[in-house]
């Protein structure tokens, strides 16, 4: 293809990503060691600006709380397959977090003596489990908007070098140790080789394999997906959140923080039926309850529409002025794309996928670790949603993945910092960049008919179907056998565009490749993992199996395309598993 010239460029530290994990980690390394920041799209428009409702910590700013409670709420809402130390870091640190982001100009709402406010989310409790706490701080219902042009002006401030319409598209290793890392410019279609001596992963999460999605069209599991073909497994890939509100067929996210403020879910029968299912914490139940409820609604005949495939979110009860004040946006996607009027219509929502549980297995550093023992890479590092460094487990509390951001990308780039200040850079053989070039050509030169949006189409339809918030062992199955056809179109894409500048239909087809893969992963733990926990709910398997499975699934690809799976144990604490009651 034209363009494909080659690039070197040499620094410390690279950053890939520059959603919130990925920018906070650069405040830290920012002139300490020499970073790159290396990102497929603008800064400000990652997907970390999607997020809405808040972030939480126990500030205690409007009714008593504690870092324990978050903790407990953190592992219980996980259905107890959180790593108890990492959550525990987690909660105590997002007090300082919060405070941090405030004193980086973060414009909060505030209560009216002028602290920063708190509202209510799903599955967080005071005093383990008794009512509803006010833990997640916010601005609006755009507090990932807020977040990200914050850390980004902080990353300006420091003088962070980005690399802006970058893809990055390959890992090398050299004995062991990250050595450099490959990219694809947008703008040229040239080649870039980052020689470093550590690499952060901080791609974000992979819901565009799924059809009904509250992910951006860029959420393809780029990161993850060349780690996991460079040898490095991916952990608890079958859990994947199902966000309870999604816009009817749409998927577009409506905040958790519309039922914080008081909207009520409701079926054909106008019944608010979370008062069935979560009697205590009713429309507060964590996400995987709550989206399994409208699914059992729906099945059961009373949901909402032509189809019956809806239920309603309802906030016509609600102060107009308090919808106005606090939940602004989501409001006007309600008017933009439905045409509805949420002040005086209810809305027709359906669970969306929004949040990958599962990716790149860390410790609490952000350290990649590739086996049971903890082994790390030397160098490489991941934080954010492409990570999994288990503290939301089997299913996330909504509030605690803008937390997780920021705690874990700062973790992440302090380790980088010690990491790089003791070893050289490793000698990078020349043509390191050769597999990328060999796999861009083969799809340039392409010719077997195949139509990547026709694939990926084909793709979201059959996991909506068969991976969704319900499976079974024939779904799965039915799931795999897609899986390997796919595969097999995949060989044949082709494309129309073979310019250099800005070739989305080629970046598109080299995200279907992730796609596929990761679909796969999903899958086949999916299909192994014979209990329901968290968000994963199998028909067939339907109750929780601690005896069994208190254990984290690693899967791996190899060469020759098998995909075998190993298990490593729940690092445990003082939370012993509990019957999960709301
Ligand atoms: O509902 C929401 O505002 C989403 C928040 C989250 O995923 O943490």
């Amino acid at each position: 293809m034209a363009g494909m010239g080659v690039q070197h460029h040499t620094f410390d530290a690279v950053i890939v990503g520059a959603g919130g994990a990925g920018l906070r980690a650069a405040i830290e390394t920012a002139g300490k060691c020499r970073t790159a920041v290396i990102t497929k799209l603008y800064p400000t428009r990652s997907h970390t600006g999607a997020a809405q409702g808040g972030m939480c910590a126990a500030l205690a700013n409007v009714e008593e709380d504690s870092w324990e409670w978050h903790l407990f709420d953190t592992i219980k809402g996980g259905d107890y397959l959180v790593d108890q130390p990492a959550a525990e870091i987690m909660c105590r640190e997002a007090i300082d977090a919060v405070i941090e982001l405030e004193h980086f100009g973060l414009p909060f709402n505030r209560t009216p003596a002028g602290r920063i406010d708190q509202r209510r989310f799903g599955g967080h409790t005071r005093n383990h489990g008794e009512a509803p706490v006010r833990r997640a701080c916010y601005s609006a219902d755009r507090t990932g908007h807020m977040i990200l042009q914050t850390l980004y002006q902080q990353c300006v401030a420091r003088d962070v070098v980005f690399f802006n319409e970058y893809q990055v598209l390959d890992m090398a290793l050299v004995d062991g140790r990250v050595g450099a890392v490959i990219a694809y410019e947008l703008a040229t279609g040239n080649l870039h080789v980052f020689h470093t001596k550590a690499a952060l992963f901080a791609t974000g999460g992979f819901g565009k394999m799924f059809k009904v999605s509250s992910n951006a069209h860029t959420l393809t599991g780029d990161g993850p997906g060349l780690l996991y073909r460079r040898g490095i497994p991916m952990q608890d890939m079958e859990f994947f959140q199902f966000h309870p509100t999604g816009i009817y067929k749409l998927g577009i996210l409506l905040s958790e923080a519309a039922r914080g403020e008081g909207g009520i879910l409701r079926n054909a029968e106008g019944e608010r039926f979370m008062e069935r299912y979560a009697p205590t914490v009713k429309d507060l139940a964590p996400r995987d309850m709550v989206s399994r409820a409208i699914q059992t609604e729906i099945l059961d005949g009373r949901g909402v529409g032509p189809d019956h495939d809806a239920v309603h979110l309802d906030l016509t009860h609600l102060p107009p002025e308090q919808i106005d004040e606090k939940l602004p946006d989501i409001t006007e996607f309600v008017r933009t794309y439905l045409g509805i009027e949420p002040k005086t219509a209810p809305v027709p929502i359906q669970p969306t996928a929004h949040y990958a549980m599962g990716g790149i297995p860390t410790n609490i550093d952000a350290e990649v670790v590739v086996d049971t023992a903890g082994t790390v890479v030397p160098g490489l590092y991941a934080a954010g949603e492409c990570a999994c460094v288990s503290v939301h487990g089997a299913n996330r509390l909504g509030t605690n993945s803008l937390l997780d951001i920021v705690v874990f990308g700062r973790r992440g780039g302090r380790a980088m910092v010690d990491f790089v200040r003791g070893v050289d850079r490793p000698e990078v053989p020349a043509g390191v960049e050769d597999d990328v070039r060999a796999r861009i050509d083969a799809i340039v030169g392409g010719a077997g008919g195949e139509k990547v949006a026709r694939v990926r189409a084909d793709l979201q339809a059959a996991m909506t179907e068969k991976a969704f918030v319900y499976r079974t062992e024939e779904s799965l199955a039915a799931m795999g056998s897609v899986l390997g056809e796919l595969r097999e179109r995949y060989a044949r894409v082709v494309i129309d565009d073979k310019g250099p500048t800005f070739n989305y239909d080629l970046t598109e087809a080299l995200e279907l490749g992730y796609l596929i893969d990761l679909a796969e992963a999903l899958v086949v733990s999916a299909r192994a993992r014979t209990e329901s926990r968290g968000a994963h709910f199998r028909d067939d398997h339907p109750l929780r199996d601690d005896a069994n499975w208190m254990r984290h699934s690693l899967v791996s690809r190899g060469r020759d395309g098998t995909v075998e799976l190993t298990y490593k144990p729940v690092v445990a604490g003082d939370y012993l598993p509990m019957e999960r009651k709301y």
